[in-house]
């Protein structure tokens, strides 16, 4: 769905409706750093394209291929940026367009300073000087305009080496991009929730420092942006990071990810390598009914309303903030597989009324339901995943 400007055209008394900027729920795509860090090259980044045109992901609303930190060539003597045509030598102009020409959109990613994070952790030499400082309007023309970019990263090693002013290098930085193109989607990548600033500036802005494959990572995500959910609706996301489904972690450790990233509504970044993923991974990477969540209009970040240690009762509504349609998700972050109970009342549902039910990750439904109660066992370090339909209850868990 895209955030439409509707004006009235006072002398011609017409209503026109113009060009959709940009998306009003999380973004979904692919990006280059959690599997390949600065090794990356155009014949990694082609491949990835190539996969999600063809293998499902398209077609459940996948569109980004970002291309991460690991491009930069330093600078020419007139201060122009150059990419690594090592890596590269067809140039980035000619992979946003292999990119377009699969219909996906292409991302790319900068500093606010003058050094990269790769020039800092990954002994990337021609990250020196390759960030946007001094050099802001002149690299963003190139990159968004030239080169044909739809979605920027910025991140802050080089700005927090300077001690830059984030607020305002960020802001400095939206209204460059926006006269640019006020299509592309930008992501304020800061490693903490920046601010209430942030939400008039951009898209959406990572709230955590980086992700691992591993679920105490996971989790640890998850606790940092449940707090942040006044802060997230249309247009504008907590982003938890690239995803890490399919890079080592177990199946029911991946459905749990993945499901917690969707209710919560972070941008869905896949982070692993798109050619050679296993069935399951991209039967969990795929699944429309959870994805349906994330891709809500309402985007309503998901609640923990209930923790009881490791077991915990979480809940989104959908469409409506108070329409009966509500998702569910029993999450159990032991090592034991454990029942989990909720009140329907709880979640917003008038059991009294009836409801159904569909499970979504073992794709079942069950209709004509009453219990005020359900139970369900959740696997260690997993998820059971619920969409509930029914009449809403008379008071409302979710009002802001
Ligand atoms: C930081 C970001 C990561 C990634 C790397 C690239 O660590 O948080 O997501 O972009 O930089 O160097």
């Amino acid at each position: 769905m895209f955030r439409s400007l509707l004006f009235l055209s006072l002398s011609a008394g017409l209503v026109h409706a113009e060009a959709p900027p940009r998306p009003l729920v999380p973004i979904m795509g692919w990006s280059s750093w959690n599997h390949f860090r600065v090794k990356i090259d155009e014949t990694i980044i082609r491949g990835q394209a190539d996969a999600m045109a063809a293998n499902g992901m398209k077609e459940v609303g996948y569109r980004f291929v970002n291309i991460d930190d690991g491009f930069f060539g330093g600078r020419d003597a007139k201060g122009n940026l150059l990419y690594d045509d090592g890596k590269f030598p067809s140039g980035m102009k000619d992979l946003a367009t292999y990119i377009h020409g699969k219909g996906l959109k292409a991302g790319i990613y900068s500093d606010v300073g003058a050094d990269t994070c790769g020039s800092q952790y990954d002994k990337d030499q021609k990250g020196f000087g390759s960030g946007l400082f001094g050099h802001e309007e002149q690299d963003l023309k190139l990159m968004l305009k030239d080169w044909g970019f739809d979605f920027i990263k910025i991140d802050w090693c080089g700005g927090r080496k300077q001690k830059l002013k984030e607020q305002e290098s960020y802001t400095k930085l939206s209204k460059t991009i926006r006269s640019i193109r006020p299509d592309v989607v930008y992501n304020v990548c800061r490693w903490q929730y920046p601010g209430d600033w942030v939400k008039d500036v951009a898209d959406s802005w990572r709230i955590s420092s980086d992700i691992n494959a591993r679920f105490d990572s996971i989790m640890a995500i998850v606790d940092k942006c449940e707090p942040l959910w006044p802060h997230s609706g249309p247009g504008h996301f907590n982003d938890m990071d690239m995803l890490q489904v399919g890079r080592g972690m177990k199946p029911e450790e991946d459905r749990a990810h993945f499901t917690m990233w969707c209710i919560m509504d972070s941008p869905l970044l896949a982070g692993n390598d798109l050619r050679s993923m296993s069935k399951e991974t991209l039967e969990i990477l795929t699944n429309k009914e959870v994805i349906a969540l994330n891709q809500d209009p309402l985007a309503y970040q998901a609640r923990r309303l209930r923790d009881d240690g490791d077991l915990e009762f979480w809940a989104k509504p959908l469409g409506k903030i108070d329409g009966g349609d509500v998702a569910v998700v029993l999450l159990n972050r032991s090592d034991k597989s454990a029942d989990i109970a909720f009140d329907l009342s709880a979640a917003g549902i008038d059991p009294a009324a009836g409801y159904a039910l569909r499970d979504l990750w073992k794709h079942e439904t069950q209709t004509g339901l009453k219990d005020a109660t359900l139970r369900r066992e959740v696997p260690a370090h997993g998820v059971v995943a619920l969409r509930i339909k029914g009449k809403p209850a008379a008071a409302n868990p979710f009002a802001k």
